[in-house]
């Protein structure tokens, strides 16, 4: 069940541009796999926000690698992970509310933690102000193969 098929790491700096390799990657990846449109469709746009999180209020003022970790696994799981090294979250529960946002001033809908939960099966965050971020997706695709 936890035997890996396949895997792929990125590390972009945060350019706002490279939220658009982020999602890039996840679908070459999902295709390659064999996962069906409509399920790379919700991780690509899951991946989409956590990408843009770490890079617009992450490092916000400052700049810094985004690492983004897909993993495969025989059963058909698919684990991905985001981690910046960035300001952090103060309050975890609080930035998960739907439509809470530290951003109001740049028409930021304070959706994406909502979005990212509904698209996963599990979502995990692991933060320390100061420290930085790790977003912990899972999510099985329909057409993985079995074994
Ligand atoms: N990687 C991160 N580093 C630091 N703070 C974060 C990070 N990700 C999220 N946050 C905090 O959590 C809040 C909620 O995030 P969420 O994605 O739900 O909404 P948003 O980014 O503000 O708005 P939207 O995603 O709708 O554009 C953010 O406003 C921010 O304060
Ligand atoms: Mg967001």
């Amino acid at each position: 069940m936890n035997t890996i098929q396949n895997s792929l790491k990125l590390i972009i700096p945060s350019h706002s541009e490279n939220e658009g390799l982020a999602r890039l990657a996840v679908s070459g990846f999902l295709a390659s796999a064999g996962a069906d449109v409509s399920t790379i469709a919700e991780l690509k746009t899951a991946v989409s926000e956590g990408v843009t999180n770490a890079i617009v209020h992450g490092y916000r003022g400052s700049y810094g690698n985004v690492t983004l970790e897909i993993k495969l696994f025989k059963s058909g799981r698919v684990k991905i992970t985001i981690a910046d090294k960035g300001r952090g979250i103060e309050d975890i529960e609080r930035a998960m509310e739907p439509l809470f946002t530290t951003a109001p001033e740049e028409e930021r809908a304070g959706l994406g933690f909502a979005i990212m939960e509904s698209f996963c099966d599990k979502l995990r965050v692991k933060s320390s102000v100061g420290k930085g971020t790790r977003l912990t997706m899972e999510k099985y695709i329909k057409n993985g193969s079995q074994g």
